[in-house]
């Protein structure tokens, strides 16, 4: 067994770099991924020795169990360079929990701590060209786990592969978007996996995201499957609304994903005097705010997308445009995270950690 506090990671590198060939100006999120990516197999009950290796492709069995059943979770994080060239992460520790706690509601073994902030750590100072100075800019972290056992048994894996890649990003979503609130699909349910993060909760959105698309509306809201009267998320982000000078959130739960980037806003709300409830939020408060004037925005808020304001949305039969707002929460709360996030800011409650 893999000794987890004397380990090393073993490291091959890359013979040429890849990023003379990138335009770190024009990057579509997530299509170009750095020199080496983190490996680590599970095999006999027991994480084998990690290792770095340059990034290139898999080979598994076409009876690998992720390929039929989906046994397969992963997480998304950031890292950011500052003005002086140092290399943070924000609040790493949310996902490494995550990740395991995704794992474990998949009937996946988890994943040792040492070897998650060591295999990002050790990665990243191989990469570090990748991540560009400057607010917008980060390196998408993506570490992942699949099952790799060749056995099509609809039942746990006892092989898996956990891998982390890195790409270039600039802000997810570019823009204002237009969102459609669920009223016939649900995103997850009561006793469910909507609070992992497993791959095939992606995957069951996209038919009516595409339903959405058609109509002029990037996203859904997921409203709670039973009722269909109760906001939840989007597809990829939490989901916040601004009526009058209240921000509204709704609580995580089973079917919601607990996002670092929701908790970290209502802490930054607290701390900018905004007040913050954290409830369940109807439909039809929304509708009548809307209605009445009082509903002023309404983002979502995720790593990927930071905070993405949104500028209408259809219930029913009805679109509802927002206003334009010169105060704007989002920009404000939007603002204050990216400045801790970058090293611009004090960062109070200690979320910055430094990769050295
Ligand atoms: C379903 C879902 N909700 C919310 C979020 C936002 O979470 P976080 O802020 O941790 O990125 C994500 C993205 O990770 C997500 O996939």
């Amino acid at each position: 067994m893999t000794n987890l506090d004397t380990f090393k990671i073993d490291i091959s590198k890359a013979k040429q770099s890849k990023i003379e060939q990138v335009d770190f100006d024009n990057l579509a999120f997530g299509r170009v991924f750095t020199d080496h990516m983190f490996v680590c197999d599970f095999v006999d009950g027991v994480w084998q020795q990690p290792k770095i290796m340059p990034y290139q492709t898999l080979t598994i069995e076409p009876s690998a169990r992720v390929l039929h059943y989906g046994q397969a979770v992963f997480e998304g994080m950031k890292a950011y360079k500052d003005v002086q060239g140092k290399v943070w992460l924000f609040r790493p520790d949310q996902n490494f929990n995550r990740i395991n706690k995704s794992a474990a509601r998949l009937a996946m073994p988890e994943f040792p701590q040492t070897f998650f902030f060591k295999g990002l750590e050790e990665l990243l100072k191989i990469d570090h060209q990748w991540i560009k100075s400057g607010i917008g800019n980060s390196l998408y972290l993506r570490p992942f786990v699949i099952a790799t056992e060749p056995a099509i048994a609809a039942s746990p894996a006892n092989a898996y592969k956990f891998m982390i890649i890195c790409s270039p990003a600039k802000a997810y979503y570019t823009g204002k978007v237009r969102v459609l609130f669920a009223e016939k699909y649900s995103r997850s349910a009561n006793g469910g996996v909507g609070f992992a993060k497993a791959a095939g909760n992606y995957a069951a959105q996209f038919y009516p995201t595409s339903l959405a698309q058609k109509e002029g509306f990037q996203q859904v809201i997921w409203t709670d499957a039973n009722t269909h009267e109760n906001l939840e998320e989007a597809g990829t982000m939490n989901t916040f609304f601004r009526v009058n000078d209240t921000l509204l959130t709704a609580p995580i739960s089973d079917r919601i994903l607990d996002g670092v980037t929701r908790k970290s806003l209502i802490q930054l709300a607290e701390d900018l005097n905004i007040k913050c409830e954290v409830r369940t939020v109807t439909v039809n408060e929304i509708k009548t705010a809307a209605r009445n004037g009082e509903l002023k925005e309404i983002f979502g808020a995720g790593t990927a997308a930071v905070i993405s304001p949104i500028e209408a949305f259809k219930h029913g039969d009805e679109v509802f445009e927002l206003p334009e707002v010169k105060d704007s929460y989002a920009d404000l709360l939007k603002t204050s995270m990216l400045n801790i996030q970058h090293n611009l800011a004090e960062d109070k409650h200690g979320w910055r950690y430094e990769v050295k």
